[in-house]
């Protein structure tokens, strides 16, 4: 797309940048009428911000999926953490919840926090996006943070830069951001036997060109080809980048707000929140493009 087109497309869109290095609000919008024009220009926004949050929705889960649908095909959600699907009917469907009923959650991370992470990246094909809605919220706790990889991975020293190059990282399949372990998982604490899938740590965004660091979750990662201790030093200077990193940005949910991230380039992670209080979200994601080998 030309550049005065992606502006005149740009301009019909009311969008306050969060100022944090990623992140921005679309205001004004209902999500269950936007035009293709309208919806072209927020994931235009999407690509250019990372993250959208737009407040004040009422979805119900036909409409988040048919939402979401607009951004390409939707993968299934994992199964919950007792082995059930979270939604009978509706496997697309993934839900971020603390609370119980019949003895059981009704959904996945509890009420600790949630470290950082991409999601799904322990599978070949990552989802490329997340939405996640939310229905409850604590008055206070449960923020999400999300961190702009690509900013981690520019303001990486060149050194590092050229040692990473050509490295592939395993993302463990062991636990969930929660630190659950997942359903039908055998748990080991050796990340070289763990299961997971390997990516490139420097992953080109198919869509923006644009490289970013891509380590999915700390725990049981493993450098493929090193040496044990060494892939574990390498991991904890990576790390270490994205502590140090100023390219967060933490959302305070209220009821109706949808947030959707771009799942190649940003990591995210929750705040622990009071389990007396009641916290339900639920997201979709959508099935991302085959990485490069
Ligand atoms: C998720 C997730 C964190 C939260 O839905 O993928 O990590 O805020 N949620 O509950
Ligand atoms: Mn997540």
């Amino acid at each position: 797309m030309d550049i005065p087109a992606r502006d005149a497309l740009l301009d019909g869109l009311d969008l306050r940048a969060s100022g944090k290095g990623l992140g921005a609000e679309i205001i004004g919008v209902d999500l269950r009428r936007i035009d293709d024009a309208a919806f072209e220009a927020l994931h235009l926004a999407w690509l250019d911000h990372l993250v959208l949050l737009v407040r004040n929705q009422t979805l119900n889960d036909a409409e988040l999926i048919a939402f979401s649908r607009r951004f390409g095909d939707l993968d299934l959600a994992p199964i919950q953490e007792t082995g059930r699907r979270f939604v009978e009917g509706l496997p697309e469907l993934y839900v971020v919840s603390n609370v119980m009923e019949k003895g059981e959650p009704i959904g996945s991370l509890g009420h600790g926090e949630a470290v950082w992470h991409t999601d799904m990246s322990y599978v070949e094909v990552p989802p490329k996006a997340s939405l996640l809605f939310a229905l409850e919220t604590p008055a206070a706790g449960g923020n999400t943070s999300f961190v702009n990889m690509y900013a981690v991975y520019d303001a990486l020293p060149d050194m590092l830069k050229r040692r990473i190059a050509s490295l592939r990282v395993k993302h463990d399949g062991t636990y969930n951001s929660g630190g659950f372990v997942r359903q039908g998982v055998t748990p080991s604490e050796d990340p070289r036997e763990a299961p997971g899938a390997l990516h490139p740590l420097v992953y080109t965004h198919p869509e923006t060109g644009r490289a970013a660091l891509y380590l999915g979750r700390r725990r049981n990662a493993y450098i493929d080809g090193l040496e044990l201790a060494e892939s574990e030093a390498l991991l904890n200077q990576l790390w270490d980048h994205v502590d140090q990193s100023g390219f967060v940005w933490t959302h305070a949910w209220r009821p109706g707000d949808l947030v959707i991230w771009d799942n190649r380039c940003t990591m995210h992670r929750r705040d622990a929140f009071d389990a007396a209080t009641r916290r339900i979200l639920h997201r979709t994601q959508v099935k991302g493009e085959r990485r490069p080998a």
